[in-house]
């Protein structure tokens, strides 16, 4: 089935916050953000701004009419810059004007004196100063000291991996329009319209219930606009409130790219321990995580690195310790994964420095340690048999030592040229790790058309959730989709949200629709027995719009139904409530049953890397995917594409780069590069999971929206398998994304020697 939206989307139809009508007398927002990332603010000069043409206000952090503050997990952010500035970008002042143009010219009069304070960028060096946005966090399992002792093998190092930038096609921004009653409709491209709801609420101190947030669709979100969306929606909602105006601010790509955090960057140590036969007996893991500047989404983030750090492997003895490092760069915040991607870097860069030494495939460590039915992660949950079967499954489609043949014999014939293989199974677990965020509300209003609406709390980001949505509803009441509309995400209507993250919406939202659907469908069987004379409402099915009773056709179609419910005074709405059975977990034993249950997935990835200029192509991705029972193939292969892609992105070409002065030089798609049409693998296959079984999803469907980013891993130690192809001893720090300058310098350092000795 096609995704509801894809007419519209070619025929650029669809609307996005910049294509909502703008009201008479709207005003345009534009920011001075700090240009110095650590400071004391001695003084701002806004005179000139103000007497800037087209100018109506400039507003300061001395004039928001609510607290200063925007911090979703901890209250250690303000809104606009106060005493201090803690990052380059951070916002300090306001300009309101008649015209874009007009805003972003006045920003350009106002000046500064910040006081210069000690700048820190690296997360390594915050720990050293004991700068913790949280307590440390940790997972214990067993005893990995004892059990080093008893290990044959023990392997340590330290692994880096870099942030990432989530460059949503459609930048951040708001727009706020002032309603009765001295409220508030904030349009927002947000993923958490609750969350907006309640920093609007807070920074001008108006009641939730005066405050509408409005999301029609976001123009991608990928954890960006989790609680970053906020601070945009805040500053429209101040500048209405401060001029009766509407106030709209859509940010310019280099303002969003300097101004918001990314995808955190991370800097780990750690040690291995396995035995003879390849079993990982320990394993110990310290991270250090750059937060940036504030803790925006930070702690959680923290927490699913541990959550994910062995990642689809069991082992017995596990100590992993996790440090929210302050930094003065923006606020880094969720990105597809949420942590989990950078926890399962670590251990693979672990697998691979033991595979090189033993001089094993890393495949063989890999597929001795994959989980098994009932074996335990660190944090007490039994893992579901899927990890060996996925892997199982892809190898029997795929045939891994045929790839790994074809490499070589490839490498064989070929000095500069070289072929690199590699395996990646991915566990991710699936529900929010903060258990009251797992549950949602749908409102479903069938109309005397027989035409049906649906809200919920999800927001669809072009991962295709309201194609979801719709599906359910249609399959509830049989009625064809055209029949359905899935409507804005709007907090009059579905109230205190979860944001649309933790791959969870779909399952949330739907589970929540499908109640709301099959109670209005039960009160229509009702009416309908009571018009046919049926002894049991069991005996009636509706299908395809018609009314079936004992398997024979009736008289009743669903509009006829619907009217008649409507003429007996029987409702044709509900709201209705889901929240996930089962999950718990503990932060005082650090044990639990957080995750309704485990993605699991097997990839190989195959690389070609020219070893004379360091430059390289991702040849295949080929993956065994644990869809559950899919609910749209389409949308959930396109999910797994789309993962895939970002996820190489990630470990091989974009470098987010900050100088020493807190400085983003990546600042701009110029410099910052990330895979386009001619990057994305040749072959990307995709199997799905043929043992899937009941599971707490949507119709047994299983959530799919982050766990195939972490395929692209697989394409970060293909490329380093490619390079020791050409050159055994080569050794590159393992420290992503692998770019080709560091693929180049890597091998030139070896080049260079044996050019040295004469070769
Ligand atoms: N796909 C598209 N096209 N755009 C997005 O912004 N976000 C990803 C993923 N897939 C995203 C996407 C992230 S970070 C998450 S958490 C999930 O979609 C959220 O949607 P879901 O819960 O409906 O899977
Ligand atoms: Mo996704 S990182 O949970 O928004």
């Amino acid at each position: 089935m096609k995704n509801v939206d894809s007419r519209s989307h070619v025929r650029g139809e669809s609307v996005y916050l910049d294509d909502i009508p703008l009201v008479q007398g709207t005003l345009y927002a534009c920011v001075f953000d700090s240009p110095h990332a650590h400071g004391i603010l001695k003084s701002l000069d806004t005179s000139e701004a103000e007497k800037a043409e087209g100018v109506v206000k400039v507003i300061t952090a001395q004039d928001l009419p609510g607290e200063n503050q925007i911090g979703g997990v901890i209250p250690d952010e303000p809104l606009l810059a106060d005493d201090e500035v803690h990052f380059q970008g951070m916002l300090v002042a306001i300009v309101l004007a008649v015209s874009e143009e007009a805003a972003r010219l006045a920003v350009k009069k106002i000046t500064a004196e910040i006081e210069p304070l000690e700048i820190v960028t690296d997360p390594r060096v915050a720990y050293a100063k004991n700068d913790l946005i949280v307590p440390p966090k940790a997972f214990h399992l067993g005893d990995t000291h004892t059990a080093f002792r008893a290990c044959d093998h023990i392997f340590e190092g330290r692994a880096d991996v870099n942030g990432q930038e989530h460059l949503y096609i459609e930048t951040q921004g708001a727009y706020t329009i002032p309603t009765e009653a001295g409220g508030l409709r904030v349009y927002s491209s947000t993923q958490g319209p609750t969350a907006v709801q309640r920093c609007v609420s807070r920074v001008t101190g108006l009641p939730m219930h005066l405050i509408e947030v409005d999301v029609q669709r976001l123009g991608g979100g990928f954890g960006g606009k989790e609680d970053q969306a906020n601070a945009w929606a805040a500053i429209c909602a101040v500048g209405t409130m401060l001029t009766k105006r509407p106030v709209k601010y859509a940010l310019h790509r280099m303002e969003d790219m300097r101004m918001t955090g990314k995808r955190h960057p991370y800097s780990a140590d750690y040690k291995i321990g396995l035995n003879k036969d390849l079993k990982i007996v320990a394993y110990e893991a310290v991270f250090y995580q750059n937060a940036g500047a504030a803790a925006d989404l930070s702690p959680p983030v923290l927490e699913r690195t541990l959550f994910h750090c062995t990642n689809s492997y069991y082992v017995p003895n596990v100590t992993a310790t996790a440090y929210s490092c302050r930094t003065n760069l923006p606020p880094n915040t969720a990105f597809r994964g949420f942590g989990g991607p950078q926890g399962m870097f670590v251990i693979e860069s672990a697998i691979a420095q033991a595979a090189e030494h033993l001089n094993v495939p890393a495949s063989d460590i890999q597929r001795a340690n994959l989980l098994q039915v009932d074996d335990e992660f660190p944090y007490g949950q039994l893992a579901e048999s899927e990890a060996v079967t996925s892997w199982e499954q892809a190898d029997g489609a795929f045939d891994f030592a045929r790839h790994q043949r074809e490499a070589d014999e490839f490498n064989s014939n070929s000095k500069y040229i070289k072929k690199g293989v590699a395996l990646m199974p991915v566990c991710f677990g699936i529900s929010f790790t903060k258990t009251p965020m797992n549950q949602a509300r749908s409102l479903v209003h069938v109309y005397t058309d027989g035409s049906v609406a649906v809200s919920t709390g999800a927001v669809e980001m072009g991962q295709g959730v309201n194609t979801k949505m719709a599906q359910v509803a249609a399959r509830v009441f049989s009625l064809p989709i055209e029949r359905i509309k899935v409507h804005t995400t709007n907090t009059l209507r579905i109230a205190n949200t979860s944001p649309t993250a933790a791959s969870a919406a779909a399952d949330l939202n739907g589970r929540a629709t499908q109640i709301a659907c099959e109670t209005i469908l039960a009160r229509l069987k009702e009416v309908a027995k009571g018009l046919l004379g049926a002894e049991n409402t069991a005996d009636i099915v509706f299908e395809n719009g018609f009314i079936f009773h004992k398997g024979e056709p009736t008289d009743w179609d669903w509009l006829k139904l619907v009217n008649e419910a409507q003429m007996q005074r029987v409702s044709l709405s509900e709201h209705s409530h889901y929240a996930t059975a089962g999950i718990h977990f503990d932060w005082g034993t650090a044990k639990g049953h957080p995750f309704a249950y485990h993605v699991y997935g097997a990839a190989i990835v195959g690389v070609t890397v020219d070893c004379l200029r360091g430059i390289y192509e991702v040849d295949y991705v080929k993956t065994v995917h644990d869809f559950g029972h899919t609910m749209n193939k389409a949308v959930d292969y396109g999910q797994v594409e789309g993962g895939i892609v970002q996820g190489i992105g990630w470990m091989t070409m974009e470098e987010v780069v900050y100088d020493e002065q807190g400085k983003l030089r990546s600042n701009a798609l110029s410099t910052y590069k990330i895979p386009d049409i001619y990057s994305v693998p040749k072959t990307i296959d995709i199997i799905p999971l043929e043992t899937s079984r009941e599971n707490l999803g949507v119709f047994s469907s299983k959530a799919v929206g982050e766990p195939p980013l972490m395929y692209g891993i697989g394409a970060y130690f293909a490329i380093r398998n490619a390079i020791r192809a050409y050159n055994s001893t080569v050794d590159p720090a393992f420290d992503a994304p692998f770019t080709a300058e560091k693929v180049l310098m890597s091998l030139y350092r070896e080049i260079s020697k044996e050019m040295k000795v004469g070769k």
